[in-house]
């Protein structure tokens, strides 16, 4: 196994590929330890995706917020199966080591269970998935434990299921009452007894995700979910202030990228337009003696 320095992930980095079975085993190693927790980032695109990669995350989520933060849709409902493909082929051209994971989008595996069967398998086999990500719970339990048996591991996603916005009425907190956090603790076991490998928790109270994370025996990720689960996702442009929207409470932003494209594209133009770009070294030269084209003679 190889490893490389990395100063901001601990003194090294192991540059092993991340699989399935490797966060199923930081599970079981979290059991009365103080494990390392499992970072996971959306990206969905090659040049994001790399840099993630290249920063030592461990799970690369092509999220269906691609269709919010990248596409511009107004929820994520209108992304399409062809959209996403297109996104998670890019995306998984840029990793080496992180686990990569896709998104399934609405309708795609809500009708027909060969029709979602065949969609989860073009994710692994045209565009290079390594699992899939699907939201629900109960209901999706026999999904869940068909895809499995068809070798393609599955993310489960529960709490605040953004596909179900129209459903629930809004993005809103889940599991705040007695009853409601019972429906969400069944969800989890139920994704866990279908054999889901992981499930991310959204949008939830931290005491009700810490719970979640005592009873299940695979990881848990969190979005929203307070600091107790096995791991942290955020959606990347929310981390790298890229969004145009507030982002949630819990989304921490570490960057402003949007304010440096913005100042970067100013600068640009305004250096074209005074003439100061480009330069004469940022300019091709005839070769020495060759001072300029020959003026071909026009036939008149
Ligand atoms: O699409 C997405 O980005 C997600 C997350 C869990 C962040 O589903």
């Amino acid at each position: 196994m190889s490893v490389t320095p990395n100063g901001s992930n601990g003194p090294f980095l192991e540059n092993k590929k991340v699989t399935v079975p490797d966060l199923l085993q930081r599970k079981c190693q979290a059991a009365g330890s103080q494990n390392k927790k499992i970072t996971c980032l959306t990206a969905y695109d090659y040049p994001t995706a790399r840099l993630v990669d290249e920063a030592g995350v461990d799970v690369v989520l092509v999220g269906d917020s691609l269709g919010m933060v990248v596409l511009g849709y107004e929820s994520t409902l209108p992304l399409t199966l062809e959209e996403s493909l297109h996104h998670t082929k890019a995306a998984r051209r840029g990793v080496q080591r992180a686990l990569v994971v896709a998104d399934m989008p609405y309708g795609t595996y809500h009708a027909e269970m060969s029709e979602s069967l065949h969609n989860a398998m073009r994710f692994v086999k045209e565009a290079g998935a390594e699992a899939v990500k699907i939201e629900g719970g109960e209901r999706r339990l026999e999904l869940i434990a068909r895809l499995t048996e068809a070798e393609i591991p599955v993310m489960g996603h529960v709490g605040l299921t953004p596909q179900s916005v129209n459903a629930l009425g809004g993005y809103r907190v889940q599991g705040k009452t007695p009853a409601a956090a019972e429906h969400v603790m069944r969800d989890a076991r139920s994704v866990e007894a279908a054999g889901a490998f992981a499930i991310v928790l959204e949008a939830m109270p931290r005491e009700l995700a810490a719970e979640i994370t005592r009873a299940v025996h695979i990881p848990t990720i969190g979005i929203g979910a307070g600091p107790d689960c096995d791991g942290q996702i955020l959606v990347l442009h929310d981390l790298l202030g890229l969004t145009f929207h507030e982002p949630p409470k819990f989304a921490r932003q570490y960057a402003d990228v949007g304010a440096m494209i913005s100042l970067a594209v100013k600068e640009y133009c305004a250096d074209v337009e005074s003439g100061n770009f480009p330069s004469d070294a940022e300019s091709y030269h005839a070769p020495a003696g060759v001072k300029g084209r020959k003026t071909i003679p026009i036939a008149r």
